[in-house]
């Protein structure tokens, strides 16, 4: 797969196969994250990575999943859950300017496990003091976002819209989620 039709193909899984992802492919696409742009080259971030029980499902507990297409695209426990996580974490007083590296490295992992086959949801609506405690981190760190991965059990479809269209997610008469994308000409302006 090359890297423009990775970029563009990709889309956000929130079902998954019950099956475990090789901890190389999680290095890999660690790696990615590691190589990423970051202000400064400082590198704030790190990562914790579950992939085991019974810490999955603590994760997982915390985690909320597309309301608008609840309860079909929330993963349940056992069935359709995520082989696992990777917790971004920051200094606990980070600046914006983290939360910018903290995208790019996101965006890069989720590019990488697509590339592997894997599918990825990127995760803010998190109840982070929860995480804080169960992930046992300092109290001068915090989780800024989670990275759910795992094979896919759904294949999402985009579609270009206007840019005045509803750009609402939904599920279609045969479970499969239609994601509208602005077309590019409302999006550019060309100077
Ligand atoms: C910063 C950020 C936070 C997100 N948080 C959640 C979340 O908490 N739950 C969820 O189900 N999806 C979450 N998503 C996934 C978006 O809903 C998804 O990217 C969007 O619907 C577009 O779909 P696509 O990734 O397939 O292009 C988040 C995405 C981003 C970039």
């Amino acid at each position: 797969m090359d890297t423009l039709q990775a970029l563009t193909e990709r889309r956000t899984i929130r079902l998954f196969q019950p099956r475990p992802v090789a901890d190389a492919d999680l290095g890999a696409i660690l790696n990615a994250a590691r190589m990423t742009s970051c202000a400064s080259n400082q590198q704030p971030l790190r990562y914790i990575v579950v992939r085991t029980a019974p810490l999955l499902n603590r994760v997982l507990a915390e985690t909320a999943w597309a309301r608008l297409v609840a309860p079909q695209r929330t993963p349940v426990p056992g069935k359709t859950a995520p082989a696992a996580f990777i917790a971004v974490i920051a200094p606990a007083d980070a600046k914006p300017i983290t939360y910018a590296d903290a995208g790019a490295a996101i965006q890069s992992m989720q590019t990488a496990a697509w590339a592997l086959g894997l599918g990825c949801c990127w995760l803010g609506a998190i109840q982070r003091e929860n995480l804080h405690q169960a992930l046992n981190l300092a109290t001068d760190r915090q989780v800024l976002f989670l990275l759910a991965l795992g094979y896919p059990a759904e294949q999402p479809v985009s579609e270009d819209v206007a840019g005045n269209a509803s750009v609402a997610y939904y599920i279609d008469g045969a479970n499969r989620l239609h994601v509208p994308k602005i077309r590019l000409e409302d999006l550019v302006d060309w100077r």
